[in-house]
C-alpha cells in the first residue's frame, strides 16, 4: 500500500503565490508522482475562526475547490473533499482536546500573532484550538506525509506530540506525520518582504487569479533595495531574494542560474522578466479555472464523490479511536 498524504487549504481569501508555491503546486506534483495516496481538502471549519458572511464563505469554499481542480488535482487520482462535510473531523477534535495540554496551544506562534495582545479577552476559542483540528484532519486518514509551507511546521510538530501522547495512553493508533516542504516554503510579502505573503495582507500578495496587468503592476512596485544587482541573500536582502525565489520556483530554473542569467540587468528589467514568467506559468491554471467555473456540475460531482470516500475512511478510523478510549 502507498503511504498516505493529507493537506488542506483554508478558504479565508483568494489564494496567493505563497499558497501556490508552498502548497498547491506541490500537491499536484506529489499526486502525479504516483507515490502516494492523496487526500486534499478545503479547510472550511478552520475558516470559521475568521468572521465572514455565510454566502461569501460558501463562495470562497467553492472557489478554493475550483483552485484545486484547475491547478491539476485530479479527482480520479486524489480524494478531494470539503472538511465540514466529514463530521468525524469535529468529533475527533473534541477527543484530542482532552489530551492536549493548554500550554502547548498557548505557545503556538500563529495563535500569538493572530490573537495579538487581546488574546485572553476577544479571541475566539476556535483560533486557540485550531491546531488540534488540524491534528484530527491528519490522523483520520492515517497520513504519513503532510505537504505544507513552513508556517504550518509548528502545528505539525504538535500533531506529532499528540500522536505520541495518544499512542502511549491508548496503544498504537496514530502515525507521526512528516512535513513535505517545497524549495519555496515561505514566500514573503512584496511590499514588506520581512513578513510572509498572507491572504489577510492583499497589498503584498500576488493572487493566482490576478490578471496579467495586475501581476505586472504588483511586481513593478515590489520592494527591493538600493544595491541594484540581483542576489540571493534572504537574511540581508529580503526583497530581491524573495523575487529571485519566486522566479526560480515558477520557472523551475535553479536560483544560481537565475542569478547568473540576470547578471548586469537592472531591477526594472529583472522584474519585467519575472512578471512574464509568473503570467505565463499561471495562464494554464487561469484558463482551466475559467472553464471549470462554467461547469458547476462537474465540480459538485467531484466533491460529492470525494466527500463520500473521505466520510467512509474517516468514519472507520473514528470507530477504531472510540473503541480504544472506551466510548463504544
Ligand atoms: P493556509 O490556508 O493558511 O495556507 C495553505 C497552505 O499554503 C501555505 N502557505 C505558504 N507557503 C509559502 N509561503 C507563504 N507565504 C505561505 N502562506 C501559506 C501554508 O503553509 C499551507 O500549507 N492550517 C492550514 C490548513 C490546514 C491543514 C490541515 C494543512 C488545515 N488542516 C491539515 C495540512 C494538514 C492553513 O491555514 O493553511
Amino acid at each position: 500500500m502507498k503511504p498516505i498524504l493529507v493537506s488542506g487549504i483554508q478558504p479565508t481569501g483568494k489564494l496567493h503565490l505563497g499558497n501556490y508555491l508552498g502548497a498547491l503546486k506541490n500537491f499536484v506534483e506529489l499526486q502525479n508522482s504516483g507515490k502516494y495516496e492523496c487526500y486534499f481538502f478545503v479547510a472550511d471549519l478552520h475558516s470559521l475562526t475568521k468572521d465572514c458572511e455565510p454566502k461569501e464563505r460558501q463562495k470562497r469554499t467553492l472557489d478554493v475547490a475550483l483552485d484545486f481542480l484547475a491547478a491539476g488535482i485530479d479527482p480520479k487520482k486524489s480524494v478531494v473533499f470539503i472538511q465540514s462535510q466529514i463530521p468525524a473531523h469535529s468529533e475527533l477534535t473534541w477527543i484530542l482536546n482532552t489530551i492536549t495540554p493548554f500550554g502547548e496551544l498557548r505557545r503556538m506562534t500563529q495563535f500569538k500573532e493572530k490573537a495579538g495582545s487581546e488574546e485572553a479577552i476577544t479571541t475566539n476559542v476556535g483560533l486557540f484550538d485550531y491546531p488540534v483540528l488540524m491534528a484530527a484532519d491528519i490522523f483520520l486518514y492515517d497520513a504519513a506525509f503532510v505537504p505544507i509551507g513552513d508556517d504550518q511546521l509548528q502545528h505539525l510538530e504538535l500533531t506529532r506530540t499528540l500522536a505520541r501522547k495518544f499512542n502511549a495512553k491508548f496503544g498504537e493508533t496514530f502515525l507521526e506525520p512528516k512535513a513535505l516542504l517545497t524549495p519555496a516554503p515561505r514566500i514573503m510579502s512584496l511590499d514588506n518582504p520581512t513578513k510572509k505573503m498572507s491572504k489577510s495582507q492583499p497589498e503584498g500578495s500576488i493572487f493566482i487569479d490576478d490578471s496579467p496587468a495586475t501581476i505586472r503592476e504588483k511586481i513593478k512596485r515590489a520592494v527591493t533595495d538600493s544595491y541594484k544587482t540581483t542576489a540571493y541573500d534572504p537574511k540581508n536582502r529580503h526583497g530581491i531574494s524573495n523575487l529571485v525565489l519566486i522566479y526560480s520556483a515558477m520557472s523551475g530554473i535553479s536560483i544560481d542560474k537565475v542569478i547568473e542569467q540576470s547578471a548586469g540587468k537592472k531591477y526594472s528589467e529583472f522584474k519585467e522578466e519575472l512578471a512574464k514568467i509568473v503570467i505565463k506559468s499561471l495562464a494554464p491554471f487561469q484558463a482551466k479555472k475559467k472553464k471549470l467555473s462554467a461547469d458547476a456540475k462537474r465540480v459538485s460531482s467531484a466533491l460529492a464523490s470525494g466527500n463520500k470516500i473521505a466520510n467512509s475512511v474517516a468514519g472507520k478510523k473514528l470507530l477504531e479511536i472510540k473503541k480504544k478510549i472506551g466510548l463504544i
